[in-house]
């Protein structure tokens, strides 16, 4: 991956009901930065295009802060072209408001209901099969996994998809450590036992690599 050009998306999107409130998800960074760092490490460029965190990304990546689901969509559109490898580690709100209230909504009116819209798909919306690109998305579910997980790598037309039981202990959005299964297109799954996410992320690169040199 030496001298190759990376893209990872990480970290949350925020979608604004009105000046002072906003739907999210507790995505941390973490392991959009980790995969960031391990790619550093192997040599590659680096742009990280991440959603608001407390997670500083590696120093020597090109960063590119967004908001919203669509300004990361519009970040990943004109650059992934350019990229070798991309990598959607955030985790993008699915839903925004319709309207967005000008000034803050008084709690008189906060029982009314909230007409709610998807938010474009980063991954599907870029990824192609036809490209020489690796593209790589993650899954975090709360049942059925594997199901789940092969089901977005058809759909988004990915080459690996990283799946994580969100719901399981030392998994998921927040914290410190992963436990993932890595599938792909033509290996046998690869099952990571619960370990930091930084480790996670060899894991994950090594898959890559096989993909890229295959
Ligand atoms: O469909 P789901 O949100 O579970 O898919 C997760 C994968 O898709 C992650 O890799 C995530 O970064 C990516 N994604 C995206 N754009 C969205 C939602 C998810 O690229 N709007």
């Amino acid at each position: 991956i030496r001298g190759k050009r990376v893209l990872v998306t990480s970290g949350p999107t925020r979608e604004w009901l009105d000046p002072v409130r906003f739907i999210s998800n507790p995505s941390s960074g973490k392991m959009g930065c980790a995969l960031a760092q391990e790619a550093l490490c192997r040599g590659a460029e680096v742009t990280i295009v991440t959603g608001p965190t407390a997670e500083r990304p590696p120093w020597r990546a090109e960063v590119v802060p967004v908001e919203t689901t669509e300004e990361m969509l519009q970040a990943v559109v004109a650059r992934h072209e350019d990229c070798d490898v991309i990598i959607g580690a955030a985790a993008p709100a699915d839903f925004r408001p319709v309207q967005r209230s000008e000034h803050k909504v008084k709690k008189q009116d906060a029982t009314r209901a909230l007409d709610l819209e998807a938010t474009p798909d980063i991954l599907a919306a870029t990824a192609s099969r036809d490209s020489r690109r690796v593209y790589v998305g993650f899954a975090a579910e709360t049942q059925e996994t594997e199901k789940h997980a092969l089901e977005k790598l058809e759909r988004k037309h990915l080459d690996l998809i990283v799946a994580n039981d969100v719901s399981a202990a030392g998994s998921g959005f927040a914290g410190d450590t992963n436990e993932v299964t890595i599938y792909s297109r033509r290996e046998q799954p690869v099952h990571v036992g619960c370990c930091s996410k930084r480790e996670v992320a060899v894991h994950v690169w090594d898959a890559i690599e096989r993909c890229v040199h295959r």
